[in-house]
């Protein structure tokens, strides 16, 4: 099916119109915190069907479930143990997924025949807004098509999405600009799934938290993986991109001296000494975090075939930020 996928505004009418789109059995694109999600009721099959269809998706991979306030975690997960509701009260609404068992109204597709289910509340108002007047559970993955950098702008999400969905609200630009912290619990440790705005060192205040091996770790052909999302090559532009470890004196220096065709640099901020154009992404984690998913969508813009970034830092977001530039790198990286 092909739509004349409308622009909303956050107006009340407007979203509104969306939580109508949505109770139909629609997809809608949705601005939240972190990035735009193809939102849909959590509960109608054929509604998280066409999310599946728009974006492409392989049919393994599970959909966060959004809700509007901790109070409902109980209606879709079950079993929940005390610390989650200890961390929802630190830190929802806003950018952590938490993985629970969940119950039987989430349909298989939704979980992709998981028998866990990850719930999310997001902070951001327009989203807030949809989940209240649609009176449902909102399924909602990153809205680009699948393989693509996830979508920061709504111009972004048109650019994947035109003609796939009815409509997108435009929230404007996304603040968080990485995907939520996906977390699961065993025993009494918490175990980071993907790395997010919300930090290892922020968890680490509630206990032991155990990093995944594969938030850093190509997953090896065939082998198990606790989140599905892992074993997908994710975030990448058309170019080919490696990541490059050193001072900012040796990437200058290094970028220089490349013989590649149509090569462009990524450094954290513009050298004059740099000789190769570049797009510089930002000096703080933070600022790395937002911006990282629209340059890379620049280096498309401009058809670049080779792009080298410097490595960021790996605490706080900065963590979150390394793992979805060694996916969009394909793990390809250059120490100097
Ligand atoms: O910030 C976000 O989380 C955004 C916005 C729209 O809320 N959503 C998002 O969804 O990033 P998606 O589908 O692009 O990524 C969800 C990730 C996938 O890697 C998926 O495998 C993992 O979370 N995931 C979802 N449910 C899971 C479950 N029950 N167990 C393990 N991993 C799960
Ligand atoms: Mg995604």
């Amino acid at each position: 099916m092909s739509y004349a996928t409308k622009l909303l505004t956050t107006s009340e009418a407007d979203i509104e119109y969306a939580a109508g789109l949505i109770a139909d059995g629609e997809v809608v694109g949705m601005p939240t915190e972190t990035v735009y999600g193809l939102a849909a009721d959590a509960e109608n099959i054929s509604a998280v069907e066409k999310i599946f269809q728009a974006k492409g998706r392989p049919q393994d991979n599970p959909l966060i479930v959004h809700i509007a306030e901790a109070g409902d975690i109980g209606r879709y997960a079950r079993d929940v143990p005390e610390i989650a509701y200890k961390l929802a009260e630190k830190f929802c609404p806003g950018p952590l997924t938490m993985v629970l068992p969940k119950r039987d109204r989430i349909p298989d597709i939704t979980s992709a025949g998981l028998d866990t289910v990850g719930i999310r509340i997001p902070y951001h108002n327009a989203a807030r807004k949809l989940i209240r007047l649609s009176g449902k559970a909102i399924a909602a993955p990153s809205a680009n098509l699948s393989g693509s950098p996830s979508p920061t702008t709504a111009a972004h999400v048109i650019n994947d999405m035109n003609g796939r969905i009815p409509a997108v609200i435009d929230g404007g630009n996304c603040p968080v600009g990485v995907e939520s912290t996906v977390i699961s619990f065993e025993n009494e440790a918490i175990r980071i799934l993907r790395p997010g705005f919300i930090s290892w060192e922020e968890l680490s205040e509630f206990g032991e938290v155990v990093k995944d091996k594969h938030i850093t770790e190509s997953a090896g052909e065939g082998e198990a993986v606790r989140s599905p999302g892992m074993k997908y090559k994710h975030y990448s532009p058309k170019a080919r991109v490696t990541i490059v470890c050193g001072s900012e004196q040796q990437f200058v220096d290094f970028v220089n001296n490349l013989n590649d065709e149509n090569v462009y640099a990524m450094p954290f901020e513009i050298s004059e000494k740099m000789r190769v154009p570049c797009i510089p992404y930002g000096k703080t984690a933070e600022e790395q975090a937002a911006r990282l998913f629209a340059v890379l969508r620049e280096f498309d813009e401009k058809s670049a075939e080779r792009v080298y970034a410097m490595c960021p830092s790996q605490s706080g977001v900065g963590l979150a930020v390394y793992n979805r530039l060694l996916r969009a790198a394909g793990f390809e990286i250059i120490n100097l």
